[in-house]
């Protein structure tokens, strides 16, 4: 089968062209396009319903598309799904651990099921990665949610995919949990893969993201850095504020030692 590829491989690791995607009468996608920088973390805005979960599902071939192309790490999602599947990992909008498992039990199998070599030590490696050794022999029915939310990130990083999806990785974690997930991300983006994020946090995408778009009726309505986003709106005009630490702020210092 021959395809004609959007870009070559060394190019944007996720191309997106005039995406379109219905739900019966609904239509929720309407010609979306977007580019995401290898080694980029990209962030992808909207408000409940915006079809955020809908563009990640078609990313990585749960959902096929009704019009447009989309290709990621260089494969087509609609005809060489098998290429697109071996190149991601997926965190879901639900937190996908098994209960009865441990969290190291957990790492080990899906270990196995990629078939790695040495699964024990990859396991080892991911829980120190996000705070969970000491938690590791513990089952995880006895996990609070951010532990699960880390397990879960931990867990699509085994065999360390080139291009990540995060659907709301935040969602329900607590402000110290929060940052552990944005120091993971960060870490993995300089390590030279690339994350596409949803969030309705803003700060979280401020905090973040190399470049953020947001989804809005079925389009793009903007795509940039954020300072490109910010320039869209009049300067502010200088006026004396005095700052106060906001309440998270307190909390973080509180609770972490840590000044943001
Ligand atoms: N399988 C489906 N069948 C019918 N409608 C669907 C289906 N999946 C999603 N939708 C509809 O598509 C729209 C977009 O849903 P989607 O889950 O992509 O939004 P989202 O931006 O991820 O929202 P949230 O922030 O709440 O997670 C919604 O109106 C939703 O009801
Ligand atoms: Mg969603």
């Amino acid at each position: 089968m021959s395809v004609t590829p959007l870009m070559d491989r060394a190019g944007a690791a996720i191309r997106v062209q005039g995406l379109e995607k219905s739900f019966g009468q609904v239509s929720v996608l309407r010609g979306v396009d977007i580019d995401v920088a290898r080694g980029s973390i990209f962030a992808l805005l909207g408000s409940n319903g915006a079809g955020k979960t809908t563009l990640v599902k078609i990313l990585s071939t749960l959902l096929k598309a009704d019009a447009g192309r989309a290709e990621v790490n260089g494969f087509d999602v609609g005809r060489q799904a098998a290429g697109v599947r071996e190149s991601i990992s997926l965190t879901g909008q639900f937190a996908a651990v098994d209960e009865i498992l441990t969290g190291r039990e957990n790492l080990v199998m899906v270990a196995r099921l990629r078939h790695l070599k040495n699964a024990g030590t990859i396991a080892d490696d991911l829980l120190r990665r996000f705070s969970l050794t000491e938690a590791g022999a513990r089952r995880v029915a006895a996990y609070s949610g951010g532990m699960r939310r880390r397990l879960d990130i931990a867990m699509s990083l085994a065999g360390n995919p080139p291009v990540i999806f995060l659907d709301e990785p935040t969602t329900g974690l607590d402000p110290e949990g929060r940052l552990e997930v944005w120091r993971a991300v960060r870490e993995l983006a300089s390590g030279g893969t690339t994350v596409l994020l949803t969030t309705q946090h803003l700060d979280e995408a401020e905090h973040l993201a190399d470049r953020i778009a947001i989804l809005h009726e079925g389009r793009i309505l903007v795509n940039g850095t954020l300072d490109e986003l910010r320039k869209l709106l009049p300067q502010a005009t200088v006026e004396y504020v005095e700052k106060r630490p906001t309440l998270e702020d307190v909390f973080l210092a509180l609770v972490t030692g840590e000044k943001r």
